[in-house]
């Protein structure tokens, strides 16, 4: 008998206009174009900027588009996941504010942190949900403000980052497409590498916490990208190779977007050729939750049914993993 699979049915995204160049960066620290492509492969990223607005900001918007593409009312909507590392406020989850803004109320939503892995991890979260046939509409929104805790007096921090949303509609199917195979790792030990200082339950924010800039991501970039460069390629390879496929077989690989050099060592890896690689670095820096579904936005018309993608990521936490999806339709 076949299995019920979930589907991604549809795509949508939201960037906001404003474009911090590699040129305006290096007049807020000692850093040049050259260093920033040559190191991370970044020319610019998008910084909301309006004020008053937050991640929910970001993934509403992301959410109305991926509606309107898919023809969905809000009300169809069974579960909304929101991943994010920079909820709107500690509590209440920044998903139950999207789905009030988008008018979603049929629903019961909820976030999950799994730093830059977030969206993989919400992928398997919200498929299972799907696959077990009791919901038949869900959306998955990876969304970050990431330059409300991006320092930009930090130098080896504030080129990477950007702020940016994408949603995913996934929906049940008989047929042999959507997610077929997945692998998640965490280990906590790397939370010394990468870490928000205060702001939480052991640091409440205080005057202190303030003034020693505590509330801004602290990376220790070496052994990040070290722990990275291995963890995604090593996952991906092992992914391809349980499902049988290879680099001919293989249509499309969707890598978290932190650092060209990690992305192209994953390629690397997996015998991949450029081409096959999606890449949109250079625009919108990392994202966090939104690399991902901004890739596959991007990369839609693209698509056909029946390609094969593996998606991977490695973050904060440590954090990494891969899906192996096929893909569902054709636009
Ligand atoms: O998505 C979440 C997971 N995060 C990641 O995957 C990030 C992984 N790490 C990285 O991508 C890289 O480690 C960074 C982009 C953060 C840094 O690149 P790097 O090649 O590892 O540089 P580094 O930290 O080894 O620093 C080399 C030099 C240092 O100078 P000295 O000590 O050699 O004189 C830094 O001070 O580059 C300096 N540097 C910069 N120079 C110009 C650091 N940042 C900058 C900068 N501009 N923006």
């Amino acid at each position: 008998m076949n299995k019920l699979h979930a589907a991604i049915t549809g795509v949508g995204a939201y960037v906001p206009g404003y474009i911090l160049t590699n040129e305006e960066i290096s007049k807020m620290v000692d850093t040049t174009d050259e260093w920033i492509m040559t190191r991370i492969g970044i020319k610019e990223r998008r910084i909301l900027n309006t004020p008053d607005s937050g991640t929910s900001d970001l993934g509403s918007k992301a959410v109305e588009d991926l509606l309107r593409k898919t023809n969905t009312k809000p009300e169809e909507i069974d579960l909304l996941i929101c991943t994010t590392v920079t909820p709107d406020m500690q509590f209440p989850a920044t998903a139950n504010i999207i789905s009030d803004k988008v008018g979603i109320k049929n629903a019961f939503s909820f976030d999950l942190n799994a730093g830059c892995s977030g969206f993989l991890f919400g992928l398997a979260t919200a498929s299972k949900y799907v696959e077990s046939g009791q919901y038949k509409k869900v959306v998955l929104v990876g969304a970050d403000k990431m330059s409300s805790i991006v320092d930009y007096t930090d130098r080896s921090v504030c080129p990477i980052f950007g702020d940016g949303a994408g949603a995913v509609l996934l929906e049940p199917t008989m047929e042999n497409v959507g997610i077929i195979d997945t692998i998640l790792r965490t280990d906590g030990f790397g939370r010394i590498h990468l870490h928000q200082k205060a702001g939480g339950s052991v640091k409440p924010a205080s005057h202190q916490t303030v003034d020693a800039r505590e509330h801004f991501i602290y990376q220790e970039g070496q052994p990040v990208f070290k722990y990275a460069v291995k963890g995604m390629a090593d996952i991906s390879e092992e992914i391809l190779t349980k499902n049988g496929l290879d680099h001919n077989s293989l249509d499309w690989l969707v890598p978290h977007q932190a650092n060209l050099r990690i992305i192209n060592a994953t390629a690397e890896r997996m015998k991949l050729d450029k081409e096959k690689v999606m890449i949109n670095i250079e625009k919108y820096g990392n994202t966090t939750d939104g690399t991902l579904p901004l890739l596959l936005w991007e990369w839609e018309k693209k698509l056909k049914k029946g390609d094969n993608l593996i998606l991977s990521t490695f973050g904060a936490g440590f954090t990494w993993g891969a899906i192996y999806l096929k893909w569902a339709y054709n636009s």
